[in-house]
């Protein structure tokens, strides 16, 4: 194995979801920003980055969601830093959203945006991607597990542990955000949380199943 080879799997065997951090510790500016970079310019269906990054480093704001997070009783305490991922609700050709990242952000000359619209129409209809609100939002939600993915990924590879959390109560979350004013609930949804930090103490060995269990090779 090449050296990039053995950074790339003692990083995936150093990530585990971390139960507690050590709160003493805080990741610094550069490496959280790294982190960040690594959720913001991870890849997306259509590429139309359903997603916004919301980093709760607000102790008092921490505390607020705790006793409806079940899965993230130790981590909320401690964790150097907090990631509450949303996922965009509506993303369909025609919305606001897609026309502002068309228009303006990737820029595409306005003659070629009724050809992209049809595309996109076609797609999330084939797919069922667009067949109801949930569907819809179901979709953006995959989306933001890529970003996490990935943002878990780039700290492991800094030596900086993380939690993905799915432990709350969804709409318990969305009530508090939104009374907060943190969350716009017209135009996104919880989607999933990440902690970020330093472990406290060291992990139980990962257990996987083989790769016979889960890989199947046709030749
Ligand atoms: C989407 C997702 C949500 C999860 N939610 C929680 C959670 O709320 N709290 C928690 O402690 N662990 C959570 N986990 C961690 C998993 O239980 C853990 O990744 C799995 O048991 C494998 O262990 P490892 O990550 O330490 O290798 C979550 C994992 C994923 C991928």
């Amino acid at each position: 194995m090449t050296h990039m080879q053995d950074t790339i799997i003692e990083a995936f065997n150093f990530r585990h979801a971390t139960k507690r951090f050590d709160a003493t510790k805080s990741i610094s500016d550069s490496e959280f920003n790294t982190i960040l970079e690594s959720g913001r310019l991870s890849p997306s269906s259509l590429g139309l980055e359903p997603w916004k990054f919301v980093v709760i480093q607000n102790k008092a704001l921490r505390n607020k969601p705790k006793e409806i997070s079940w899965g993230a009783q130790g981590q909320l305490d401690t964790a150097s830093h907090f990631v509450l991922i949303l996922a965009r609700k509506n993303v369909v050709a025609k919305s606001p959203y897609v026309q502002h990242l068309l228009r303006e952000v990737k820029q595409y000359s306005p003659e070629s945006i009724p050809a992209t619209e049809e595309k996109f129409d076609n797609f999330q209809t084939g797919f069922h991607i667009n067949d109801n609100e949930r569907t819809l939002l179901d979709w953006a939600r995959k989306q933001t597990y890529i970003a996490l993915g990935n943002m878990m990924t780039s700290a492991a590879l800094l030596n900086i542990d993380s939690c993905p959390i799915e432990g709350f109560d969804l709409d318990g979350v969305t009530k508090l955000l939104s009374d907060e004013g943190i969350l716009d609930e017209a135009n996104f949804a919880p989607s999933v949380m990440v902690a970020f930090g330093y472990r406290e103490t060291e992990p139980k060995p990962k257990v996987r199943q083989s790769q016979a269990d889960v890989i199947e090779w046709l030749e």
